[in-house]
């Protein structure tokens, strides 16, 4: 059965990005270019991001200039981006642009993602509207020893412990691997 799955990494002090968007505090970790494969969701049929998320992508790896590297790194695999702006698409990407709210948009995942799991990259404003409507099976993620002053809050959100149960706390190298399931 399809799982809808948050899974990412994070610094220590609950940021998923500086205020630029970027990631730098991530790849900065001695060790985080040969990430654990295991740490990633493995049956993931469909990804979901916010506006942010997919436009750092799309400039970090240079994605409209050279369009075919979406292939390389996503596949056939339809991505659904909610925005409330017309992005641009790299010529061929299966890319969709989402605005409104999670729960009218859910059974389009659902039929898109068959018998495979939904994957939320983030940020933390998406992750929360699949929170506030029960929607998110798993939250995942993967802490890096690093901190940040500001930047995306993780969750921005008040969850109580009655809704989380951790089923996993391990290290991963340089970093610490936390998942819970979120409770119905
Ligand atoms: N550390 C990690 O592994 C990781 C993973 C993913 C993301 N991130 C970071 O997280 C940060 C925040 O990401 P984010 O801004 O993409 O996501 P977000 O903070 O969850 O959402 C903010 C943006 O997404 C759009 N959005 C969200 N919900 C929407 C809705 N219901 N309908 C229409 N549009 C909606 C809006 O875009 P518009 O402005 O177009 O209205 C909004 O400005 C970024 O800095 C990103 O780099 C980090």
């Amino acid at each position: 059965m399809t799982q809808i799955i948050f899974d990412a990494a994070v610094t220590l002090n609950g940021f998923l990005a500086d205020e630029n968007h970027s990631l730098q505090w991530l790849f900065d970790v001695p060790g985080a270019g040969e990430p654990d494969p295991g740490l990633l969701p493995q049956n993931v049929g469909v990804h979901v991001e916010g506006a942010n998320t997919y436009l750092w992508v799309l400039e970090h790896e240079n994605l409209m200039a050279e369009p075919a590297r979406w292939q390389e790194l996503y596949g056939a695999k339809p991505t659904y981006v909610f925005t409330h702006r017309q992005l641009p698409i790299p010529d061929g990407a299966n890319v969709k642009l989402l605005s409104g709210s999670v729960a009218e948009h859910l059974p389009e995942l659902r039929r898109a993602a068959g018998e495979a799991d939904i994957w939320v990259l983030g940020g933390g404003e998406l992750l929360g509207q699949f929170l506030d409507i029960n929607a998110l099976d798993r939250l995942a993620l993967t802490i890096a020893p690093a901190t940040l002053a500001g930047g995306a809050a993780l969750l921005p959100r008040t969850i109580g412990s009655e809704k989380l149960e951790l089923t996993e706390a391990r290290q991963a190298g340089p970093f610490a691997r936390l998942v819970y399931r979120v409770k119905p």
